[in-house]
């Protein structure tokens, strides 16, 4: 009898799926065997784009593609509630993947700036996670998967606010972890370095090149390297895993 999938039966939300790791995670946890509803902001041809591919490659997979601004609370409840009622009221992973950033050196930055960082990054926590919370409760099993960054843990340059939001994304993680380990309901974070999507295309070449020669690997991780990680995370191996804040980074700093 051929072996199940690691993810089949689950249902997954993941936010911030349209492109880059979220779309990476989408695509890998339908190919494990799970049911997903994905959240997208500005990316709406790509979403959709994305939930046929899925579609198209594993026929009876459950995918949809739904409008989920992650820093507007009434929106993110929409969104929650809207990918709730598509996997039938059931919910196993949550993965809180949406994130931007608006690198600017601390003593240039402007307040919208770093309210538009610490909303879409650390409010999201709440705006997503908190409609999604009593679902894996009532369940007493489940887990919420968080990205946070190696900037979250060791700081960078022109990423104040990212890394003031992607912080407080750690300590969301160990205190609801805490909170939830006795529930049956997992919380963890992975902390990427640097990963080759569009977020990391915008930095110029130069700084590029001088970042890979200070990685230990001299490489930028690829989208998939964290969804493979996160879909482990999402897996039964990962049962006895909590509160853990796991970089994925080449090794960017030993
Ligand atoms: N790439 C890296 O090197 C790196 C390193 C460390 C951590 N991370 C983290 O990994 C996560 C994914 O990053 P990425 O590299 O894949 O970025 P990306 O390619 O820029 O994609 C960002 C994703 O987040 C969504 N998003 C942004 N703002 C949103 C909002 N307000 N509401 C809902 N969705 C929103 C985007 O949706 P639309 O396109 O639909 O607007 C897109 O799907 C982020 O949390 C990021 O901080 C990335």
């Amino acid at each position: 009898m051929a072996e199940a999938l690691p993810l089949s039966g689950r249902s997954c939300v993941v936010t911030g799926g349209s492109r880059g790791i979220g779309a990476a995670v989408v695509r890998l946890m339908a190919a494990q065997g799970a049911d997903v509803a994905f959240g997208y902001h500005h990316s709406a041809d790509r979403a959709e784009a994305l939930c046929e591919e899925v579609r198209a490659a594993h026929p009876g997979r459950r995918c949809a593609a739904l409008p989920g601004e992650v820093s507007d609370g009434p929106g993110a409840q929409k969104f929650a509630a809207e990918a709730l009622d598509f996997l039938d009221g059931r919910l196993d992973v949550l993965v809180n993947n949406a994130g931007v950033t608006r690198d600017v050196s601390f003593a240039r930055m402007r307040r919208d700036q770093w309210d538009e960082v610490l909303d879409t990054n650390l409010g999201s926590m709440f705006n997503v996670t908190r409609p999604l919370v009593m679902p894996l409760v009532r369940q007493r099993k489940g887990t919420v998967l968080n990205v946070t960054s190696a900037s979250g843990i060791h700081g960078a340059p022109g990423q104040t606010a990212y890394a003031a939001s992607k912080s407080g994304i750690i300590g969301f993680t160990k205190a609801l972890a805490k909170e939830l380990g006795g529930l049956g309901v997992t919380v963890n974070a992975v902390a990427p370095g640097f990963i080759e999507t569009d977020m990391t295309a915008a930095l110029p070449g130069p700084h590029t090149d001088l970042v890979k020669s200070m990685i230990p690997t001299h490489a930028f991780g690829s989208a998939e390297d964290v969804a493979a990680l996160l879909c482990f995370l999402a897996s039964d191996r990962a049962r006895y895993i909590t509160g853990q804040v796991i970089e994925i980074s080449g090794g960017l700093v030993l």
